[in-house]
């Protein structure tokens, strides 16, 4: 029953034994930024236990203000990259795939963060949200140096031997920062509407595109709901939603991550499809959808024996809009967080066996 989530998927390069993708989540053990023979193993766990994709992370780009914490792994520097090499090989051996996520927290950091606290935070307009003001807006010379710094981290992702890149373009870190409105309001090229909203990032994925060449997979991840404000939106219509990613698609994104915490839920009135359904129908790529997998009690429950509902509705839900082509891929993160074999559970009709909870504490996160 679960077999469409266990199909094989090819998008140009990327070919993965099936479609349940490790969602990218911060773990802060990675003391200095250096990614440890522990990290290799917590992601080869996963790989061994039938995860298609692994999205690490957020691993953070070489620009003095990218990182909110001394324990996020970098993605520059010889000891990082040599922590993600061995990473990689991990992954690798144990028959997986692995994109890193590249970061920048813009003004999710806070003045006086480790692990440079005589740096100031960068944002588009120095607004941390909606009227605070933090610091200057971003200079053009910053803006460069960012998205140059995005561009190197491409490379040397594809030099250490990953599969493909996740840029981290949502929840409000500095990428999101200039796609919304109540933090962005530049009135240069970066600033305005939401195509002109987009101008940063497209010259981001487009610098990355050059460093990697034509074939080199790029995923975008982005969303709605921002950190400071889950009820955000910047895309209320489909056009609207249009408008923002044509350029994108433009710019050289191959894969859509659209991030959402339920996945289940419609986006807009009058279609039962969720933001990745809604991404793929407008732009043609593919698209991995994520957003409380495996959380809900009836999906935990599914084959549990005689006397429970067999097909369970939200794991039916799921496996319909993978075997309908509305979405491609389908990212778990907190059940895979708990439980490393959690996916070759799912596959083999273990669910009975899946370690029993996810915490409470980890379910209030997102
Ligand atoms: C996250 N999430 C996240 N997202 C992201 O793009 N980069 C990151 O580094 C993190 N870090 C992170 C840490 C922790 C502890 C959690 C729980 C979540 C969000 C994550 O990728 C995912 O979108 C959500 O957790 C929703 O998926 P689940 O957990 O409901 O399957």
């Amino acid at each position: 029953m679960t077999s469409p989530l266990f199909s094989p998927f090819t998008t140009g390069t990327l070919k993965l034994n099936n479609r349940i993708v490790m969602a990218p989540m911060t773990r802060s053990f990675s003391p200095g930024g250096v990614p440890g023979p522990d990290v290799a193993a917590y992601y080869q766990r996963r790989a061994e236990n039938a995860v298609g994709l692994i999205i690490t992370e957020g691993t953070v780009v070489a620009h003095p203000a990218a990182a909110n914490d001394p324990n996020v792994p970098n993605f520059h520097g010889e000891k990082a990259l040599a922590g993600w090499a061995a990473v990689v090989k991990a992954v690798h051996a144990a028959g997986g795939k692995i994109a890193p996520q590249l970061w920048h927290t813009g003004l999710m950091r806070r003045v006086g963060s480790e692990p440079n606290p005589d740096v100031l935070p960068i944002a588009p307009s120095g607004l941390a949200k909606p009227g605070k003001k933090v610091v200057e807006p971003m200079t053009e010379r910053e803006i460069a140096d960012v998205i140059a710094a995005f561009a190197r981290g491409a490379a040397d992702a594809q030099q250490l031997g990953f599969d493909a890149i996740e840029i981290h373009g949502a929840h409000g870190y500095l990428i999101d920062q200039f796609f919304w409105d109540a933090t962005n309001i530049r009135n240069d090229r970066y600033g305005g509407d939401a195509l002109q909203r987009t101008a940063f990032a497209a010259e981001l994925v487009k610098a990355c595109r050059r460093a990697v060449g034509p074939q080199f997979p790029i995923i975008l991840r982005y969303s709605q709901w921002k950190q400071q404000d889950y009820a955000a939106r910047l895309a209320t219509t489909p056009d609207t939603l249009q408008a923002w990613l044509t350029p994108l698609v433009d710019a050289g994104v191959d894969i859509f991550h659209a991030s959402t915490r339920r996945f289940w839920q419609p986006e807009f009135d009058g279609s039962a499809m969720n933001l990745a359904g809604w991404t793929k129908k407008l732009t043609g790529k593919p698209v991995i959808t994520v957003g409380s997998v495996g959380l809900e009690q009836d999906f935990i429950e599914t084959f549990r024996g005689p006397g429970t509902d067999q097909s369970g509705q939200h794991l039916g839900r799921l496996i319909k809009m993978v075997e309908n082509e509305e979405v491609d891929l389908v990212a778990v993160g907190r059940a895979l967080i708990s439980d490393p074999a959690w996916a070759v559970k799912l596959r083999d009709g273990q669910t009975a066996h899946f370690v029993p909870y996810v915490s409470e504490s980890l379910k209030t996160l997102v």
